[in-house]
């Protein structure tokens, strides 16, 4: 298994609906480490920038108003396999197709407002990292038994 990092969001609904502590939970429950974590409030032009690769579709111009509404929670996790967890953890991108237990069945409304964001491959994830975090922000430290 290879050691990834992985970018995620928790975005606007999921910090109003006050489950930030709940998503990062699962993660460390799951085995990611937090790496680094910050809470902001994108600009449109960093929505825009962020989900330049959706520019196409249909969704893009409500997707980066909906990412705009208030604050997210961007943070990076670490672990074997870390991207390919992550996306188990945070289930399909509908939450009607989102498997039971998963954060995005537990607490996303629809297909847009879908609570987390995870990068997709490592690529993706090393882009999305550095979009947010300086690599001086991504700490290193050993996860030890309760
Ligand atoms: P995310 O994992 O952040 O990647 C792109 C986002 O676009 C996705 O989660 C959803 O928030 C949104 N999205 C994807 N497909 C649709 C869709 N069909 N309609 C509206 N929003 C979508």
């Amino acid at each position: 298994m290879a050691k990834e990092r992985t970018l995620s969001i928790i975005k606007p609904d999921g910090v109003k609906k006050g489950v930030i502590g709940a998503c990062l939970a699962a993660f460390e429950a799951k085995g990611l480490k937090i790496v680094a974590t910050k809470m902001l409030h994108l600009s449109r032009p960093q929505a825009e920038a962020f989900y330049a690769v959706h520019r196409e579709r249909p969704f893009y111009k409500s997707l980066v108003e909906f990412m705009t509404t208030g604050p997210v929670v961007v943070s990076v996790l670490e672990g074997d396999d870390a991207i390919a967890k992550n996306r188990e953890i945070m289930g399909a991108t509908n939450p009607a197709n989102a498997a039971e237990g998963t954060l995005r069945k537990l607490y996303a409304s629809g297909i847009e407002e879908n609570t987390v964001h995870g990068s997709d491959a490592p690529e993706t994830a090393a882009t999305e990292i550095s979009f947010f975090f300086a690599a001086s922000e991504l700490q290193s430290y050993e996860r030890v038994k309760k």
